[in-house]
């Protein structure tokens, strides 16, 4: 085993474990933002740049430390590595570069898009952000596009990580879309605009980190905040069957794949769980799903608004003060 200390904080790894992997073992605030690493997707990673750190020492047997920021997401960790991330004051001024630079093509839709509350660039903006533009070039526009009857494609608001790309060739089968030309110019496209069918294809939606790639089953239907996400189930003969089922009332306004505190889907799920099933009767509710992340759809959730906000249970009230 390998030993690595990510921001004072130790942890044994098995040879082979990415910084960003190790970085999860540990947990919290400690772990970088990743927006194109995908653990269930091969080859993932390395283009956003948000999940750089400083190798303050490469490895036990070469204490230098590197000369530049690496990418934690694609980077291996050395016995008696020892990295920075949160610190590191470097490391938050690269991030907010990255951040800067994401945007610049990015259009402000978040009040319009439906991927606002639960977008990996809003909250990475919210946090890691400025308040103001320094860009006044114009930004790269596109038609929005459909690819196949349930997906849309607004690719302004790609910033061309790759998960989607990924999925469809190792989840949905096959793949009919890719990033054509390169540079500035690199789009997601389908080439004549053919359809993505295959049954699995609607993972593109949960995989893309941005509101690029929309459902449009649920377009324009409801802010995501305003919805109850609750763990359901059916016998699915094409996948797991477990989904959230983000209801309103008794209403099912759409299905996703459940996801884990990284964003990451747990389990992929087929189009028909996730575009055809939308009535109550269709599914085994399980009970509210718990958000871990951190984000708007976690904030002021209804699991929380049930406990009563004034009287604190007993053991809180008696702890020791520290
Ligand atoms: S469409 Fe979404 S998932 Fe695909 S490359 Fe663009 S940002 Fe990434
Ligand atoms: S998550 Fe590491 S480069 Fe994108």
């Amino acid at each position: 085993m390998f030993k690595v200390t990510i921001d004072n904080i130790t942890v044994e790894v098995e040879p082979g474990t990415t910084i960003l992997q190790a970085a999860r073992q540990i947990g919290g605030e400690v772990v970088p933002p990743a927006m194109c690493y995908y653990s269930k997707l091969k080859g993932s990673g390395g283009k956003c740049r948000t999940c750089l750190v400083k190798v303050a020492q490469g490895s036990a047997a070469d204490p230098r430390p590197m000369p530049k920021l690496v990418a934690s997401c694609s980077t291996p960790v050395q016995d008696g590595m020892v990295v920075q991330n949160i610190t590191s004051p470097e490391v938050i001024e690269a991030r907010k570069a990255i951040v800067e630079f994401l945007l610049i093509n990015h259009p402000l839709d978040c009040p319009v898009c439906d991927q606002a509350g639960e977008c990996d660039l809003q909250d990475l903006s919210f946090k890691h952000g400025m308040e103001e533009t320094r860009y006044v070039e114009e930004k790269r526009e596109f038609d929005i596009v459909d690819i196949g009857d349930k997906i849309k494609l607004h690719m302004n608001r790609c910033i061309l990580c790759y998960r989607c790309v990924y999925t469809a060739d190792q989840i949905a089968g096959k793949r009919v879309h890719g990033v054509m030309y390169r540079g500035d110019t690199a789009e997601i496209s389908t080439l004549i605009n053919e359809s993505i069918n295959s049954n699995f294809s609607g993972n593109v939606i949960d995989v893309c980190p941005v509101g690029a790639l929309t459902d449009k089953t649920f377009r324009f239907k409801s802010r995501v905040w305003f919805l109850n996400p609750m763990n359901a189930h059916r016998n699915c003969p094409s996948c797991s069957g477990k989904v959230t089922a983000w209801m309103f009332g008794n209403e099912i306004y759409r299905v996703t794949a459940r996801k884990d505190t990284y964003g990451e889907v747990e389990e992929f799920i087929c189009d028909e769980c996730r575009f055809e099933k939308k009535n109550k009767s269709d599914w085994t509710i399980e009970g509210p799903r718990h958000i871990e992340r951190n984000s708007v759809i976690s904030a002021n959730h209804y699991e929380k608004s049930k406990k009563p906000s004034i009287i604190k249970p007993l053991e809180e009230k008696t702890e020791a003060p520290e």
